[in-house]
């Protein structure tokens, strides 16, 4: 089969991740008879150098029209200052909304040769196994009112958290549905017991929970999920939640797993092409060096073949090269070792072949 797929490498180490889950790709091609047709653009921080804007229309429509989207990561000191008109991350935003992306899948797995990377007790670790359902296009990150003015004479900042019946049935539905082929556990996350738009969720959740009989749903409010999943993280399966939770939310998971270069994510929508990133960021700090974790990357490329493309033999055949890679010992600096951005994604490469 021939699919396109528009890469979006992005600022910091995302050209350097991204390179090594195209390599990754190009053996998966070759060995299973495909042909990915790649085509690279602009987005984020170094959009905004060359064409003034964090996001071109032109790279929208490239994205719109693809099979799939790989994305690096977006953004860096060079581009923080606040009273910029155009920031790395409002393309990043633009980019979700324009595809309709809806659904974030973020898997939080802790492999057993990594559990000594993690700062929680090993016990606690053990078959820790969590897909994070974010909802993305909603929420206080797109709300209405938003912005800034000067009210009564003092400085007034506004941002609206605001959720329709049907974007909150959708992304549910889609947790009800990964959850029958996982644990058949469904941890709906809100805020019901202070904000309305929780206590729609919750009620919609319900309704939808009812209509699932053989999933286990539960409902737990944000304070006490954040605790739980430090306290006791293997007893979740499917976590469901809106878009600023599910942010903060996934960034605590991501500890579980021993780093964050390990985490894959999947953005889907109703129909079009989904957006694949890892979860870390652009890492500044260790961009240009070769040393980045490419695995994060690498698996948002399985999560790909998987869920764009509906290459479910080749999807598993990349998480259990990554796998192995792990089991045997190879480490990036993230999770204590030495080997470069390269040298892991040979190691992948290698085990695929
Ligand atoms: C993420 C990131 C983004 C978000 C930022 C970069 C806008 O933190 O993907 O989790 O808040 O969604
Ligand atoms: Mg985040």
């Amino acid at each position: 089969m021939d699919y396109k797929i528009t890469l979006l490498p992005g600022d910091g180490i995302g050209p350097e991740v991204v390179g090594e889950a195209v390599r990754v790709l190009e053996v998966i091609a070759s060995k299973y008879h495909h042909t990915f047709h790649f085509a690279e653009r602009l987005m984020g921080g170094c959009s905004i150098d060359t064409f003034g804007s964090s996001l071109a229309d032109e790279t929208l429509a490239d994205c719109k029209s693809a099979d799939a989207v790989l994305l690096g990561a977006v953004g860096g000191p060079k581009w923080d200052d606040p009273s910029a008109k155009d920031r790395p991350e409002r393309g990043l935003l633009a980019l979700r909304k324009g595809l309709g992306v809806f659904a974030n899948l973020r898997p939080v797995k802790a492999h057993p040769a990594l559990i000594d990377s993690s700062p929680l007790r090993p016990e606690k670790l053990k078959d820790v196994d969590i897909i994070v359902v974010r909802e993305l296009t909603g929420g206080l990150y797109f709300g209405w009112p938003k912005g800034r003015d000067v009210k009564d004479g003092r400085e007034r900042a506004v941002d609206t958290l605001e959720y329709y019946d049907y974007e909150i049935r959708r992304v549910m539905e889609l947790a009800f549905k990964l959850a029958k082929g996982r644990k058949k556990k469904v941890t709906s996350v809100d805020k019901a017991n202070v904000l309305e738009s929780s206590r729609l969720w919750r009620q919609i959740a319900t309704q939808i929970g009812k209509e699932n009989s053989d999933i286990q749903l539960e409902h737990v409010l944000v304070d006490t999920a954040s605790m739980k999943l430090v306290t006791a993280p293997a007893s979740f399966d499917v976590i469901v939640t809106e878009n600023m939770f599910g942010d903060i939310l996934t960034d605590e998971a991501s500890v579980l797993a021993g780093s964050m270069g390990m985490l894959p994510s999947a953005s889907l929508s109703e129909s079009g092409p989904g957006l694949y990133e890892p979860t870390h960021g652009s890492a500044p700090d260790i961009a240009g060096k070769g040393i980045a974790n490419p695995i994060g990357t690498i698996l948002s490329s399985a999560m790909m073949l998987r869920h764009s493309f509906e290459l479910d033999n080749e999807a598993a055949s990349v998480e259990n090269a990554v796998d192995e890679v792990i089991t045997d010992g190879c480490r990036t600096a993230d999770i204590g070792g030495k080997l470069t951005t390269r040298q892991m994604a040979d190691e992948v490469i290698e085990r695929l072949q």
